[in-house]
């Protein structure tokens, strides 16, 4: 604990890896598995997705049939892995999980593929990563349940042709706009997981917190969802984090302000930023004006990949109002100088300090 107050957030550079609030997993994320939900009824929001799921998985049981195709897009940790499990659950069949940068030659696909039973699931995470020799295996697999392997070397190398059971792929990406057209193409059903509303995710902390065991407040479950950046994994994070503290400091027990005062203890602000965040987002303000400034700039400005901005800090910026993406480059919002309590250029007053005042004068040296 002691160590990421003082370590996970590093004032002297942008320590993406190890935030608080980062929507990848974390070391100390392990039970991630026992908080996963095993049903579609229990897995929280997402309703539209779920409908649709409902309808396509109960007919193609009644035909007797495997699932189309599904490729899930959206964030890190907003459950997609989830998801896919609970398919495979739901549809009593079983479930092979990979990842694209873990198939790197198209033997290695074709292994996979030929040990699958009949209407099993193939879930390739970060199917954006796939090799594109590998991919090429995956189109007839997927298409005509198929695949050509070589035999031999040199002038006697044949070519046969084999047959795969009637699989069904699920692939997960955080960016389907980096599929290649034949491969997005080829997938039955495509759906976008969007940010969860701080309703739900209090619907997960206090489902979480009764599988941990941890008596917790209604408004203690609000006060950790609405911190979350709209993120099923960070809200178990945060839950996980506050039970210690209030285990140490309290009685055992999650209420509104010992979850308040975890989060500060951890410069979680009550929206949810941390200091990489207000960070960014001052740069922007003292670098580049407020914006526009170009995502490639800001990137190389803030040490960090443009994939990892556009895909990972961006949605929840945007989602609260603090960000805005203009053809000419990422804007800073009225909004957002009022809770970084940065005067707006040109307004004269300064800033009112709003919120967290300690916490915004990161770049006042
Ligand atoms: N709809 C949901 N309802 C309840 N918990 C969820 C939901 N979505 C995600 N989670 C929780 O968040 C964690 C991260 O989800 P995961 O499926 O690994 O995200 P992704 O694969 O999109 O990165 C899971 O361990 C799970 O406990
Ligand atoms: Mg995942």
């Amino acid at each position: 604990m002691k160590n990421i107050i003082e370590n996970g957030i590093n004032e002297e550079d942008f320590d993406f890896e190890n935030r608080i609030v980062s929507s990848s997993p974390t070391v100390g994320d392990g039970e991630e598995v026992t908080l996963r939900p095993k049903t579609l009824d229990e897995y929280v929001g997402q309703m539209k997705v779920k409908e649709n799921l409902r309808v396509y998985m109960q007919a193609a049981k009644n035909r007797g049939e495997g699932l189309e195709h599904v490729l899930l897009y959206g964030p890190p940790g907003l459950g997609k892995t989830t998801l896919s499990a609970i398919i495979a659950t739901e549809m009593g069949v079983n479930l092979r999980v990979t990842s694209g940068p873990a198939i790197e030659r198209p033997g290695d696909l074709v292994a996979l593929l030929t040990n699958l039973s009949e209407h099993d699931i193939l879930f390739i995470d970060e199917i954006h990563r796939l090799p594109r020799t590998v991919e090429e295996v995956l189109y007839p697999a997927m298409e005509d349940y198929q695949v050509d392997i070589i035999i031999g070397k040199g002038p006697a190398a044949r070519s046969i042709r084999m047959s795969l059971p009637h699989f069904t792929l699920i692939g997960a990406t955080t960016r389907a706009g980096q599929l290649s057209t034949p491969l997005r193409d080829r997938f039955g059903m495509i759906f976008k997981l969007e940010l969860y509303t701080p309703e739900e995710l209090s619907q997960i902390v206090r489902r979480s917190a009764g599988i941990l065991s941890t008596p917790i407040s209604e408004d203690g479950c609000l006060e950790i969802a609405s911190r979350s950046r709209g993120t099923p994994r960070i809200a178990n994070r945060f839950l996980r984090r506050v039970r210690d503290f209030a285990q140490v400091m309290g009685n055992g027990e999650v209420d509104r302000q010992i979850a308040d005062y975890a989060l500060r203890s951890l410069e979680v602000d009550e929206l949810g930023l941390d200091a990489v965040d207000r960070k960014m987002l001052m740069t922007i303000i003292k670098a580049f004006g407020g914006g526009p400034v170009g995502l490639e700039t800001l990137a190389a400005t803030v040490g960090e990949e443009s994939i990892t901005i556009e895909d990972v800090y961006e949605p929840y910026l945007m989602q609260i109002g603090f960000l805005n993406r203009t053809p000419r480059g990422r804007c800073v919002t009225p909004l957002a100088y009022e809770h970084l309590g940065v005067a707006l250029p040109g307004s004269g007053g300064g800033g009112n300090g709003g919120n967290g005042g300690s916490q915004t004068g990161l770049f006042d040296e």
